[in-house]
């Protein structure tokens, strides 16, 4: 480092006037113009805010964009306030940084700001697909763009587009369900995210993902291969980007997995031919985590090869100097061109600038009381009321509010973070009250008249003396890969309780899962049966429905298999013979025997 009077060079950058703070180009052209090839570099360099290694190198490298991964969390804590503070602090250092520029800070808000503690947390998209239901889903887009935006963050990884074709998949959940003409019309949630213009207030910048073909892996490998024609690639998996694209999503995301055995990040065809010349993408893309360092051959070749391919900004995360060092000698090197690098820095800035972020690129923090509101609670919990799918009833539902005595059983029923799932505070979810949010135990108690005895038996091994029993089983949380299965059957412990509760009174089962498991063995044992997904922090969605203060109105988004030997299964298959059809959902008021 060398400094003169009033201005410094770090890391191979001159810093200009320290202190500025203010953008020192006022256009994409005129940035363009005046940057060297390592802060075009550096535009073009996600770097996880916690792998930083000062917070200055934000401004040494003039650094494009941070994110926070899964469960990335301030090291301050993880309040609303902790966010909006972190990201004006590395605002702050963009700011300082030669020309200025502003940083884009990235986030998971999959289902609502769900790494951030208290904030709404929605059900997770297999249960939106449920709804069928693009005005509420748009609706949530809106709501979670208002606390996103409120912690100071402009974009968001999401909307998943990804087509799940197999339950084993254990990225199913983020999937809107099997077809894409589901997933095409929940793009909706573009438009609520994105609003009708990025430079407004609450408009956060949205991510199609994962680029292409991610559902559809042999045996819903996660990160496999897609082996399919590319007639069905385009009809199944393409198919809800065009609308996207044509919704003007701001990024897209290409995905780990592969396309008959080439990567979708090394894939030139893909990334640049089908998804711009064809489709007609004008935004950015961002790789997948690491996601570059997968591709055949040295890291050389993963730089070389992934942003000739098409990909505009990478997300490191990790080893950013190492990515600056690198792409800088393959450009010099020939390898890559001046004009590759200035398209995507393009790209990159006219986001930017169409988000406002170089008139305003400190956080709008005015709607942070709003974050965890009852009106936001309150759209979450009618997604619930809308995602829940009947698919058994003899009789049983509604539960009437008056009776003497309720049993409440299984391991999900007082778990708000069983409920929500993946990618909620962690990555990986976890169980307990990890946020804010009623359990469906508590959603139960408050539903019912006084007087009645609501007694919960979380293993269903107690007395046994109610008029009802209610049965919360299912998955525990998990995320990507990790939720892979061959096996998505309920553990004996929970198939015991379903047993020792329905053997002693009429009774429901309420599954909260990711997906469709297998529970042909025991459906018959059971009075009713609802899937509940992932209902997220508003638990009391389901009281609502099985006290019947609203009918089930949820379809299933997935087939139902009988066996895991029928997978992969789908509606339009030949032989289709499943246990409940694509599109199945009983009213409380048709009978299941009919
Ligand atoms: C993950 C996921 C992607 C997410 C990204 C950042 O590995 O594949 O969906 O947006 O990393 O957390």
């Amino acid at each position: 480092m060398s400094s003169e009077a009033g201005s410094t060079t770090i890391g191979g950058i001159d810093q200009g006037q320290q202190g500025s703070l203010v953008p020192q180009c006022n256009s994409v052209e005129d940035c363009l113009s005046q940057m060297t090839l390592d802060e075009k570099i550096g535009q073009m360099t996600q770097a996880s805010h916690l792998a930083l290694e000062t917070e200055s190198d934000v401004t040494a490298f003039a650094l494009g964009s941070l994110l926070a991964g899964g469960g990335g969390a301030p090291t301050t804590g993880n309040t609303p306030t902790d966010w909006a503070d972190m990201v004006d602090g590395y605002q702050e250092a963009a700011l300082r940084s030669r020309l200025g520029i502003p940083i884009l800070f990235g986030v998971d808000a999959v289902h609502g700001h769900s790494n951030v503690f208290g904030t709404t947390i929605f059900p997770h998209n297999i249960g939106l697909g449920a709804t069928r239901d693009p005005e509420l889903v748009e609706r949530i887009g809106e709501v979670t763009a208002a606390e996103v935006y409120a912690t100071g963050i402009r974009w968001n990884f999401a909307p998943c587009l990804c087509v799940a074709r197999d339950e084993r998949w254990g990225r199913t959940y983020e999937s809107f369900g099997e077809t894409p003409e589901l997933a095409s019309m929940m793009t909706a949630y573009i438009d609520g995210m994105q609003g009708d213009s990025l430079s407004a207030r609450n408009s956060v910048l949205a991510t199609a993902k994962h680029w292409v073909g991610d559902g559809g892996t042999t045996r819903g490998v996660d990160q496999g291969d897609t082996e399919v024609t590319e007639a069905e690639l385009s009809e199944v998996h393409i198919a809800p980007f065009t609308e996207a694209i044509r919704r003007n999503v701001g990024s897209v995301m290409p995905s780990y997995s592969s396309w008959n055995g080439q990567k979708l990040h090394g894939d030139e065809y893909l990334l640049t031919e089908v998804l711009r010349d064809d489709l007609g993408f004008a935004g950015f893309v961002i790789s997948d985590w690491a996601a570059i360092d997968q591709l055949p051959g040295d890291y050389a070749s993963d730089v070389r090869t992934s942003i000739n391919a098409g990909i505009d900004m990478v997300m490191v995360p990790d080893e950013y100097e190492l990515f600056i060092e690198t792409l800088r000698a393959e450009v010099n090197a020939g390898n890559v061109s001046v004009e590759r690098i200035d398209e995507a820095v393009t790209r990159i800035l006219q986001a930017k600038f169409d988000l406002g972020l170089f008139d305003q690129p400190f956080s709008d923090r005015s709607g942070l009381d709003d974050i965890g509101s009852a009106s936001h609670r309150e759209v979450a919990r009618q997604a619930v009321q809308q995602s829940l799918v009947l698919l058994k009833n003899d009789d049983v539902l509604p539960i009437s509010p008056d009776l003497n005595e309720i049993v409440v059983a299984g391991l999900s029923a007082d778990n708000i973070g069983v409920q929500s799932g993946g990618w909620t505070i962690s990555w990986q979810g976890g169980s307990g009250a990890t946020t804010v949010g009623t359990s469906i135990l508590e959603g139960i108690q408050k539903a019912v008249d006084d007087g009645v005895t609501v007694t919960y038996d979380r293993r269903g091994n107690g007395a046994l003396t109610g008029d009802v029993g209610i049965v919360v089983v299912g998955e525990q949380p998990y995320a990507e890969g990790r939720g892979d299965s061959l096996d998505i059957s309920l553990r004996a412990s929970e198939l015991s309780t379903i047993e020792r509760v329905c053997s002693a009174m009429p009774c429901v089962v309420v599954l909260v899962s990711g997906r469709p498991m297998i529970v042909s063995d025991i459906i018959e044992n059971v009075d009713a049966f609802v899937a509940a997904w992932l209902p997220g922090s508003e638990g009391a969605g389901i009281a609502d429905v099985l006290f019947g203060e609203v009918d089930f109105t949820g379809t299933l988004p997935m087939t139902w298999p009988r066996s895991v030997e029928q997978l992969p299964i789908n509606v339009g298959d030949r032989d289709y013979d499943p246990l409940y059809p694509y599109g199945f959902g009983l009213t409380m008021f048709d009978d299941s025997n009919d």
